[in-house]
């Protein structure tokens, strides 16, 4: 490796934006920090994932003698544990736990930041070796210090957000944050075992030519889409119709794709979901706000999903999010 070529790791990139603000205390550079050494140890778990076969399946004994733990719990115990070591964590909320958690000492109570995340997104690839996630977002709580964390700080509008990113493990690893001063991609370097930058501002295409749906479930959707769906398959060579389809099934891998090269990402209502599948608060939220800070939108048909206001942890909602112009063209069909 050539000596004189910085690689700019994703702490000193933190340190580095946070000198740029005057009264930052660099308590959120901590937190990253703390969030990308819980996503290393869920990388190195998931990097083994094929091996559960030799050595024995979940909830079976491996040569260890150790219980095999499911890989989204593992993710979630990992997560929960370095940010309650963390100094800056109140308290999380996570996909994995039907309450949220308030971290209850001395240090803790007195911290302004609470995480909320999805430990492993697209859990059910993990079997076909596709690429799955972790997706998380900081808030300030807004319960006084002094006190454990309480359940508003956690119902709180996505735009209320002050740091939001995913971590992909794909070919490579990447860490993707963003905040009000942009969207930056780290990439893992195995051989040093940290996040380097490697995405510098990220910018979602104005338009894209994919778009991202389970089309299987389009008996069960409403006239509308069914419409906008034909409109993505038509052919026009002026708009490059028919786009392309491309569906995944994990959330995290199908928006770094469009993020990277544009399309229009779709999880709507049906009559079997009434309300959606994806979860407000542990991905609509993160990943509207990595999209709209690269320059997309992200809303459920009616309005920006920044702007809804949770009332329940749990909370599902219809998302269509991805390039500015895509989200237009769906919106006019869906409104
Ligand atoms: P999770 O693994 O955290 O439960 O999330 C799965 C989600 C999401 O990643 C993906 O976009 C969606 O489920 C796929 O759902 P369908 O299989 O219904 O298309
Ligand atoms: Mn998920
Ligand atoms: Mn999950």
């Amino acid at each position: 490796m050539n000596p004189n070529r910085h690689l700019m790791t994703l702490d000193e990139f933190t340190i580095h934006q946070t000198r740029q603000f005057k009264h930052a205390t660099g308590e959120l550079s901590t937190l990253l920090r703390d969030i990308g050494l819980a996503c290393k140890f869920i990388n190195k778990q998931v990097n083994k994932a094929g091996l559960v076969d030799i050595l024995g399946a979940h909830g079976a004994v491996n040569v260890q003698g150790e219980e095999q733990m499911k890989l989204d719990i593992f993710a979630n115990e990992v997560l929960i544990n370095v940010l309650r070591n963390s100094s800056d964590c109140a308290g999380i909320a996570s996909e994995e736990n039907d309450s949220y958690v308030a971290f209850e000492d001395e240090h803790s109570i007195n911290s302004k930041y609470v995480v909320m995340f999805d430990p492993l997104d697209g859990s059910s690839n993990i079997d076909v070796n596709a690429s799955i996630g972790t997706i998380f977002c900081i808030y300030k709580r807004v319960s006084p210090l002094g006190k454990p964390c309480n359940e508003t700080d956690f119902l709180q509008k996505g735009k209320n957000i002050m740091a939001a990113g995913y971590v992909i493990y794909g070919s490579s690893t990447m860490m993707v944050y963003a905040t009000r001063l942009g969207v930056n991609g780290f990439t893992l370097e195995p051989s040093v075992g940290e996040f380097c930058l490697s995405h510098k501002d990220m910018k979602c295409p104005e338009d894209g030519k994919i778009y991202s749906i389970n089309q299987g479930n389009s008996s069960k959707y409403d006239a509308k889409l069914i419409q906008f769906l034909q409109y993505c398959m038509e052919d026009d060579k002026e708009t490059s119709r028919p786009y392309s389809h491309r569906y995944i099934g994990s959330m995290v891998a199908d928006l770094h794709r469009t993020l990277i090269k544009g399309g229009l990402f779709m999880y709507p209502a049906d009559t079997k979901s009434v309300k959606g599948k994806l979860r407000l608060l542990y991905e609509c939220n993160p990943m509207s706000y990595i999209i709209e800070m690269a320059g997309g939108i992200g809303t459920d048909g009616q309005n920006a999903i920044l702007d809804i206001e949770p009332c329940e942890l749990h909370q599902r909602v219809p998302i269509f999010i991805g390039s500015k112009k895509m989200v237009e063209k769906a919106l006019d069909f869906l409104k």
